[in-house]
C-alpha cells in the first residue's frame, strides 16, 4: 500500500459537471493517484447511443425510442481496466475511440434523456461500483446515483474555453468540426442536459465547486487533496506524483 491509498480513506467520490469541463481527466488522474476505481458515466450513454446507431434505430436525425429499447437490454457493456485506467468494452470490443466521435456526440444527450435508458445505465452503475473506492464522472452521480456519496464535486468552466479543449480534441483526432459548431454542440448538450425532466444535471447541496477555467491540471489535483484533508481531517498530506 502506498503513502496515497493509505491516506485517503475508502469513500465514493461523485464527480458532475457541465460538458467538456474536463471531467474524466480529472478523474482518470485522481483514481491513478489514490488508488481509485475510475468510472465514466457518460461512456454507458455514448455506448448505448453507438449500440442504437449501428442497429440503425438510430438514423437521420431521429431516435426510434420504442426500437432502442430491446437492442439496449441485451447489450454486455462493461468497462475493462487497460494501460492503467477504464475502457468501455461492448462484449469483447473496446469501443473508446467509436464512442468519442462526433456522431455519437451528436445524439447522446437526447438518448440519456430516456428515463428507461436511465435506469438501465443506473443499475449497471451500482453493480460496477459494488467493491467501492470508486470515482465516478458524469451528470447527476451526486443527486441520484449516489446521493450518499461522501465527497461530491462539480465542475464548471467558462463555455468559450471548454469549447477550445474539445475543439483542439476532436482536431488532434482528425475530426474536421469548427470552433463555432463545438460550441454550439456544448451549449446545446448543457441546456438539454440540465433541464430533462428525469435526473436533469444540477449542483448538489453538498458538493464542492470546482470552476477550473484557469486552471492547470496539477492545480486540480492539489484543490481535491486539500478537500480531501479537510473533509476527513487527514493531517499528513499524501505526496503527489503528477
Ligand atoms: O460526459 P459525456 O460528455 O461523455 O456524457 C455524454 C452525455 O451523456 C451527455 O450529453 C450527458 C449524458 N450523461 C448523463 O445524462 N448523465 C450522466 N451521469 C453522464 C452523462
Amino acid at each position: 500500500m502506498t503513502l496515497n491509498t493509505m491516506n485517503v480513506p475508502d469513500i465514493i467520490i461523485a464527480v458532475d459537471g457541465y460538458s467538456s469541463t474536463g471531467k474524466s481527466t480529472f478523474a482518470k488522474l485522481v483514481a491513478a493517484e489514490f488508488a481509485f476505481l475510475y468510472l465514466d458515466s457518460g461512456a454507458m450513454y455514448r455506448g448505448v447511443t453507438l449500440a442504437g446507431l449501428e442497429a440503425g434505430v438510430i438514423a437521420n436525425g431521429k431516435i426510434d425510442e420504442a426500437a432502442l429499447l430491446p437492442v439496449m437490454a441485451p447489450l454486455d457493456l462493461h468497462f475493462q481496466q487497460e494501460d492503467g485506467t477504464t475502457k468501455l468494452y461492448l462484449g469483447d470490443r473496446c469501443i473508446e475511440k467509436e464512442i468519442r466521435g462526433w456522431e455519437v456526440s451528436q445524439y447522446v444527450s437526447p438518448v440519456s434523456a430516456i428515463p428507461q435508458v436511465r435506469n438501465w445505465v443506473d443499475d449497471k452503475l451500482h453493480a460496477f461500483a459494488a467493491g467501492g473506492r470508486v470515482i465516478m464522472d458524469g451528470r447527476d452521480i451526486g443527486t441520484t446515483v449516489f446521493p450518499n456519496a461522501e465527497l461530491k464535486i462539480f465542475m464548471t468552466a467558462d463555455p468559450l474555453v471548454r469549447a477550445q479543449r474539445r475543439h483542439e480534441e476532436l482536431l488532434a483526432k482528425g475530426e474536421n468540426t469548427t470552433l463555432e459548431e463545438v460550441l454550439a454542440n456544448l451549449q446545446d448538450r448543457d441546456y438539454r442536459d440540465s433541464h430533462r425532466p428525469t435526473s436533469p444535471l444540477r449542483q448538489a447541496a453538498d458538493a464542492y465547486v470546482m470552476d477550473n477555467t484557469h486552471m492547470t491540471l496539477h492545480e486540480e489535483v492539489v484543490w481535491v487533496l486539500g478537500v480531501i484533508q479537510g473533509k476527513f481531517n487527514i493531517l499528513e498530506a499524501p505526496a503527489l506524483s503528477c
